[in-house]
Parts: C-alpha cells; structure tokens; sequence
C-alpha cells in the first residue's frame, strides 16, 4: 500500500454534521462539549466524537474559518479539501474557482505540488488564501507565506488557525489518529507554533491589519491578516 492510499483510507472520513459547524453553539452543547473534552480534544477522532454529538476539532476550526471567506480561496494543507467544498457550497458561483493545495494526496481533489515554495497560480488571482492547522507543519512556511502574498489580490485576507507550541507537543504525541501518524514527516515540522511566532512571519511576508481570535478554551487561534490595498 502507498502513503497516499494509506493516507486516503485514514482521513476521507465524510463531512461534520451540519449541526456540528452551527454557531454560536447551544447551552445543552457547549456543556456536553466541556464533559466530553477529553473525547473530542485527544482520545478520539473527530468523525467519532461527530457521531457521539460532541463538537470535533476539525468543526471547531471550520466553524471559525467559513465565516471569514471571501471570494475565491485557496486553501494551502487543505488536507480532504472540506474547507472549499463547504465554502463553494455556502457561496455559491462566486467561490467554483476555489482551490485545495497539498503535498499529500488525501483523496479530496486537492492540487498536489511538491512544496509551497512556488505555487501554480497568477499574481493576485485570489480573494482569500487560508492556512488551516498546517503552517507548522509546512517547513518552507516563510516561502509559502510569501507566495500567498503574491496569490492574494491587494485587499484580500490570509487566514491561519494554529495551536500553541507545547499544547501541539503533547498532542501529537497523544492523538494516534492524527495525519502526520499516515506520512512521512520532515525534520523541519514543528508540532505547533507560538502567537509571536505566527504574527512575525505575517508581518515579514507584508501583512498588515492582523486580527487574533482565540477558540477551544484559548487552545486554539485564528490569525486573520489583509494584503495592504
Ligand atoms: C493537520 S493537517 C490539516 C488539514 C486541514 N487543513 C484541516 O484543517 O483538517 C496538515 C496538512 O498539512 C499538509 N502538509 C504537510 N506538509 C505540507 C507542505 N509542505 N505544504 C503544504 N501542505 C503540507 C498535510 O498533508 C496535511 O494535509
């Protein structure tokens, strides 16, 4: 079996219910959610934790990245691709020309490069260029940054959601599901990156009007940053 059999075997697990991605969430499922956080945030996969109703991580981040949207995206690490097939979905004729980017072929439709040093894409041909838990794990990051400025149209949004270094230590370590459990993983990969370190490489690769959100109990972050106009 190759990697990219294994790995789309693994991960090409359906879409998250639509009530998983509602917000803001319900009392009854903000409270189940809290009891069940060791389910969902480290003992099980988030197709699982769907099925059990608990609120999955990967609903966590597309519940705080769709909303920010706009136009026609790539997504860089997309991973099955969901992010695009949701957003076409919800935007409608605006988004068709949205792209999925990645190194692995997870089954999804992705375009698949070698790396993100040079992507295959005009100057300004996007709207908005997201990095959804993988700029850490891409080790030509400051490159990959830098073509997403390029990509984005002047005015248009990167968005990057990320956990904290130590919290992204003891998770991988603990989530034997994970993607990076399916594929060769470079020395170069950090497991999670710090705030600072997230805002520096935005502000080096030119971006400005940087917005930070915190999600999941402050685990989580979502960095939203313009190309100036
Ligand atoms: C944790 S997964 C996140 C997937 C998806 N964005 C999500 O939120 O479910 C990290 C993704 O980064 C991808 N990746 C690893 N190295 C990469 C690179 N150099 N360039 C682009 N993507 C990369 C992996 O193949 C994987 O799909």
């Amino acid at each position: 079996m190759t990697q990219e059999d294994n790995a789309s075997q693994q991960m090409f697990v359906g879409e998250p219910p639509a009530w998983a991605l509602r917000r803001p969430k319900g009392l009854a499922q903000a409270v189940y959610d809290v009891l069940g956080a060791p389910l969902r945030m480290v003992l099980l996969p988030d197709h699982v934790n769907e099925r059990l109703h608990l609120t999955s991580l990967r609903a966590e981040r597309l519940s705080m990245v769709l909303p920010r949207l706009e136009g026609r995206v790539l997504d860089i690490g997309a991973g099955d691709n969901m992010l695009v097939k949701l957003h076409r979905r919800r935007q409608g004729p605006e988004a068709a020309d949205s792209v999925g980017l990645d190194v692995v072929d997870w089954g999804g439709g992705c375009t698949i490069v070698p790396d993100c040093k040079s992507l295959p894409f005009p100057d300004g041909s996007f709207d908005t260029v997201t990095f959804v838990a993988c700029l850490n794990h891409i080790p030509e990051r400051r490159e990959a940054l830098a073509e997403a400025y390029r990509v984005l149209r002047p005015g248009g949004k990167v968005v990057i959601t990320m956990i904290g270094r130590f919290i992204g230590k003891v998770g991988h370590m603990l989530w034997w599901y994970s993607e990076d459990k399916h594929r060769d993983v470079d020395e170069h990969e950090e497991m999670g990156m710090n705030p600072g370190e997230i805002e520096s490489l935005l502000k080096t690769a030119g971006f400005g009007r940087l917005v930070r959100h915190s999600f999941v109990y402050d685990m989580n972050h979502m960095f939203v940053a313009q190309k100036p106009e």
